[in-house]
């Protein structure tokens, strides 16, 4: 249980919030990089409260700016690109991806008016098919090259998915929460619940990168090894994990669930799935094939066959921010409480002044970061480290 201002420490997502510090340290993805197209290179995102637009100007340059035109507050949304940057609809302006105003139509160009505007800019990189922007202090990160988003040999794809009705902090909370999978998700994954499972031990490892979580499950049978499958929360909105294509068979998909602060009450889930071995070759820096991901169906309910909607259906129903004064934690929830507890440290460390956990300035270590993940229950690594 939290207090009221616990609770609102570790969700609100503004600038100057302490979790909306925190989050601003790390490059956030804003689109997958194959939503900007000739036709439409503009698109609106509201991120951390903010509200920007992410375009592609006509010679491919990404540009991340402040929504609202500093004239008079038009829409840049509908404005149009060129080979400098964006032009806002209503009146001309125009804005290059650093912020700059480079025209003012209807001013005298002596006066030196558009030099006095700077436009809200923030950096932009396309990694793995998605665009990241950084809104958080100078001198910027390293935009972290992750396996699924950096390898090279497979197929990769992205899910935009339907924003979601709840604060970033619920589905982060499910990462670190084991014990739903048989309830939750028992009936789609052919995991019914026995009272074997009961006896599954957990592990939550603080690493470099965020939590590693490990699920030791007894064999079917007395005498059979357990079972082990481990994967990482990778601080502080990411989920990196590992499925097959058709329950225990088919092709690996690794997949990363970036969930992205909207702002406090909404949070925009982009999955990035890589396929290994496949025939497709997915360069690291180029687009990806994309597709949007509904949570509802046309009637507006919840599409309760997909595993992904089992989990927003959980996350929605708990509240837009969920009151966490209201909860009863046990001894199956110590995933939760290790997760906030980082939380609060990283939070603490960035009002200090340091550096929070997995920021990354060393280009060596940048290379690619591949994760020690196993999920025996699919065939997946692991048989020499099973514990006994
Ligand atoms: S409001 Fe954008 S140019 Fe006037
Ligand atoms: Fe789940």
């Amino acid at each position: 249980m939290l207090t009221r201002e616990e609770n609102e420490m570790l969700t609100r997502v503004g600038r100057g919030t302490p979790a909306g510090e925190l989050l601003r340290r790390y490059w956030q993805p804003v689109a997958a990089a194959g939503e900007l197209t000739d036709e439409k290179p503009i698109k609106a995102v509201k991120i951390l409260g903010e509200e920007l637009v992410v375009y592609k100007d006509k010679n491919g340059r990404y540009g991340l700016v402040g929504e609202h035109c500093p004239h008079r507050k038009a829409s840049l949304a509908f404005g149009r690109v060129d080979e400098q940057g964006i032009r806002c609809p209503y009146h001309g302006w125009k804005y290059d991806h650093t912020g700059k105003c480079l025209e003012q139509p209807a001013e005298p160009e002596s006066g030196g008016f558009k030099d006095k505007i700077k436009h809200i800019a923030y950096p932009v990189e396309k990694l793995g098919g998605l665009l990241f922007g950084y809104l958080g202090p100078e001198p910027k990160p390293l935009l972290p090259r992750w396996d699924v988003l950096a390898w090279e040999h497979g197929k990769r794809w992205i899910e935009v998915q339907e924003v979601l009705r709840c604060n970033w902090l619920q589905p982060m909370e499910n990462s670190v929460d084991p014990s739903h999978l048989y309830w939750l998700h028992g009936d789609t994954a052919h995991l019914a619940p026995t009272m074997d499972h009961y006896e599954e031990e957990h592990e939550f490892t603080p690493f470099e990168h965020g939590i590693m979580k490990r699920r030791v499950t007894p064999g079917r049978k007395p005498g059979d090894p357990p079972i082990v499958d481990q994967h990482p929360l990778l601080f502080p909105n990411t989920l990196r994990h590992v499925f097959r294509e058709k329950l225990f068979s088919g092709r690996l998909r690794h997949n990363l669930q970036i969930r992205v602060p909207v702002d406090d009450a909404h949070t925009q889930v982009f999955v990035v799935y890589f396929s290994p071995g496949e025939s497709d070759h997915s360069p690291a820096d180029g687009d990806a094939p994309w597709e949007y991901f509904p949570i509802r169906d046309e009637k507006g309910q919840y599409r309760l066959d997909h595993v992904l909607v089992q989990d927003a259906m959980a996350w929605e129903t708990q509240g837009a921010i969920t009151d966490r004064t209201q909860e009863h934690l046990g001894v199956g929830d110590e995933g939760i409480i290790i997760f906030r507890k980082l939380l609060h440290e990283q939070i603490d460390k960035v009002r200090k002044g340091g550096e929070p956990l997995g920021v990354i300035r060393d280009p060596q270590m940048n290379r690619i970061i591949e994760f020690d993940v196993i999920n025996e229950r699919i065939g997946l690594g692991g048989s020499q480290r099973r514990v006994a």
